[in-house]
């Protein structure tokens, strides 16, 4: 008897063991899935996106793409089961213009760390970890759209972080244990207690039951606005999971169904992406007025500056800030500050994206630069892109050519003119350089470095140096002041008589003005500790106001610093020189002939030049190239190069080609 009873105790033991067993491989075999990997990246869809880590509770990294949008509400994109992001790069890309996108591998999925995947259970501390970042990132608003296990992650998740503001998601489970008891049909009746021992191993080795809370459960205690897409063809996600969470969001006045008749699993209904955008843009994610700007978005580029010797960089994080404000996007090349001193964090944190150089050039609808593009970049240029940047075309025929056949629209900062003939993109560097040329000169006053050994600023007792500043420009009134500032003794010559009367007011009469002729400049020379040279005539070399002679009859060991030199000087024995190499004596007087001179304070240049071209990068980004050049006359001026035409009368004059004006090309 008691063997007979042995037998079926042993079978049913057999029976359990092989139950727990294959229970145990399908549940291993479901939360460590052979993964599918998309072989689809951002640059395919010229995505410019930046690469972020976020830390999950337990330390899972979660890898994303993030292409932010300052003040505009962002979207979480989460992929489904065994997918990774790159799968949802095209619904990405069409949310892009409007949106900050966030694409994030689930943990175990795709570039995220993790050891399995637990189906939603953890997947919903990760999303919280997700919103937080773009809370740090300044989004107003989060929404997230979840495919497959991705929408269940959703709605799991919105039901307990009041932070996510809408869900869309495409055929999530409505509940995973009931999705288990459908996949093993085949089981008849053994199903039952097959799943249940899968969710023993749950518990054995998570912890936890991962399939509670459910998304049906969740989704009845959504408030926020939902739309729920499934097919009734659906062949991994049964239609009935969508009957189920429909019933669930009952009560909820903000959900929307569309429930698709035919198409697989994955197969978006057509215009799916513009679907999804309005549902976001309603009014829980963005006001009106934001709606209205989030539709006219401009992608401005800014390469790093690859002329050598050039640091200078055309944008500050201030200015990404103000074209974010004004809804537009900025991508910054890698490094692009670092020669002002300026990290790639301080402008991603103001909303840029920082990228690789072919991307910036790639994307950009408007190039903001310092200098012109040099011969390595001719061949990133678009058609129909626009240049904006100092290119001083009429000595350079080559580059000029190179602009004609990009096909791009090229604005020079030098021709940039008001109607009182001001150059407002040149006067900063005027006063970098009129301020910098009083210090240099100091510099080089000092005994050890070549000089005659005197203090400008002088001590009791001991009279101050002098300084001669020859032209009461920019770069002469700029000069006097920090001479004045020092203390030292300072004379400015002009031609103009009216410039002489506004720098006698402006000083209050502390500088001593003189009228700009042979006999007073012979007579200034003599006394002069500094010389600094700051003439201009517009269009025209610098006129010699010094000859070798006269540099002769200067003091020994005295210093000129001849800041027109970049036209020619105005001093005869002057030549240009390099930052490196600064420096030669002629006569004994110590020569200063450095043709850029701003390139030595980058930092100080860069915020200069910027502050001057911001508004008119502004304009254009606002009104478009077409609106801000007719309405923006200064800006107008600034155009030389037009789609293969040359514009500017003096560039084509001294191209030897005629002009074609604005107008015609405008219509
Ligand atoms: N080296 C550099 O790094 C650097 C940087 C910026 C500017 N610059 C150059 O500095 C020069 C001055 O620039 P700016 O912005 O002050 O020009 P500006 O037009 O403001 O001033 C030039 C002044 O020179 C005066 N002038 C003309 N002929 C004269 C003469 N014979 N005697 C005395 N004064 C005369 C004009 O009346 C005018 O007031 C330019 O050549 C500019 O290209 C050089």
């Amino acid at each position: 008897m008691a063997r007979a009873g042995v037998k079926p105790a042993l079978y049913a033991l057999l029976v359990v063991a092989g139950l727990l067993l294959a229970s145990l491989a399908s549940f291993w075999l479901a939360v460590r899935p052979p993964r599918l990997a998309t072989t689809l990246r951002p640059e395919d869809y010229r995505f410019v996106v930046e690469h972020v880590t976020i830390r999950a509770d337990d330390g899972v990294a979660l890898a994303g793409w993030f292409a932010p949008r300052p003040d505009a509400p962002a979207i979480v994109l989460l992929h489904g089961y065994p997918a990774d992001k790159a799968d949802l790069l095209p619904l990405a890309t069409a949310l892009a213009p409007q949106f900050a996108t966030l694409l994030i591998d689930q943990r175990y999925f795709g570039d995220s760390g993790g050891r399995a995947t637990t189906l939603g259970f953890r997947e919903r501390g990760d999303l919280k970890r997700v919103v937080d970042f773009l809370e740090s990132r300044g989004a107003p608003a989060v929404g997230v759209f979840g495919f497959s296990l991705g929408g269940a992650v959703a709605l799991l998740t919105a039901a307990e972080d009041p932070r996510i503001g809408a869900i869309a998601a495409y055929a999530p489970f409505a509940d995973l244990r009931v999705l288990g008891q459908e996949l093993y049909a085949w089981m008849w009746l053994a199903r039952y207690p097959f799943v249940e021992a899968m969710l023993l191993w749950s518990r054995v080795l998570f912890g936890a039951d991962i399939t509670r809370p459910s998304p049906v459960d969740a989704a009845a205690r959504l408030a926020v606005p939902v739309l729920l897409v499934h097919s009734r063809q659906d062949e991994q996600i049964p239609f009935g999971h969508a009957e189920r969470l429909r019933g669930a969001l009952a009560a909820n006045s903000r959900a929307e169904f569309e429930f698709m008749e035919r198409g697989r699993h994955g197969e978006l209904p057509v215009g799916f992406e513009g679907r999804l955008a309005r549902f976001c843009l309603r009014p829980h994610l963005v006001h009106r007025r934001r709606r209205r700007a989030l539709a006219r978005v401009l992608l401005v580029g800014v390469p790093r500056e690859i002329k050598p010797g050039e640091q200078r960089v055309a944008l500050t994080p201030a200015g990404v800030r103000a074209l974010a404000e004004a809804g537009h996007r900025v991508v910054v090349e890698r490094g692009a500050g670092g020669g002002s001193s300026i990290r790639d964090e301080e402008y991603t944190r103001e909303g840029a994206v920082v990228a690789a150089v072919d991307e910036v050039w790639a994307q950009a609808e408007v190039i903001l630069k310092v200098k012109e593009p040099v011969a390595e970049e001719y061949p990133r240029m678009r058609a129909g892109q626009v240049v904006f940047t100092y290119l001083h075309l009429a000595a350079a025929p080559e580059l000029a050519r190179a602009l004609q056949a990009a096909d791009v629209i090229a604005i020079a900062y030098e021709t940039v003119q008001r109607a009182d003939g001001s150059l407002p993109l040149l006067a900063p560097m005027s006063e970098v350089a009129g301020r910098l040329a009083v210090q240099e000169g100091a510099f080089y006053l000092a005994k050890a470095h070549g000089g005659r050994g005197i203090l400008l600023a002088g001590v009791p007792g001991v009279p101050p140096g002098n300084v001669a500043v020859l032209g009461a420009g920019i770069v002469g009134i700029n000069a006097a002041r920090i001479a004045l500032g020092l203390g030292a003794d300072v004379s400015i010559l002009d031609i103009n008589l009216d410039r002489l009367r506004a720098v006698d007011d402006l000083f209050h009469g502390r500088v001593i003005t003189l009228m700009s002729n042979s006999f007073n400049v012979d007579q200034v020379l003599r006394r002069a500790d500094l010389l600094v040279g700051a003439v201009l005539v517009a269009g025209a070399r610098a006129p010699v106001l010094v000859t070798k002679e006269m540099v002769a009859t200067m003091k020994e060991g005295s210093v000129i610093v001849d800041v027109a030199v970049d036209q020619g000087g105005s001093v005869e024995t002057i030549h240009p020189t390099t930052l490196l190499d600064p420096t030669y004596v002629v006569s004994g007087v110590v020569h200063y002939g450095v043709a850029n001179m701003p390139a030595l304070v980058p930092r100080t240049s860069t915020f200069a030049l910027t502050n001057a071209t911001l508004p008119y990068a502004l304009d254009l980004a606002q009104r478009g190239l077409a609106g801000a050049v007719r309405r923006n006359p200064a800006l107008a001026k600034g155009v030389n190069v037009w789609r293969g035409r040359i514009v500017h009368p003096a560039v084509a004059h001294a191209l030897g080609e005629r002009a074609t004006p604005l107008e015609a090309l405008l219509g």
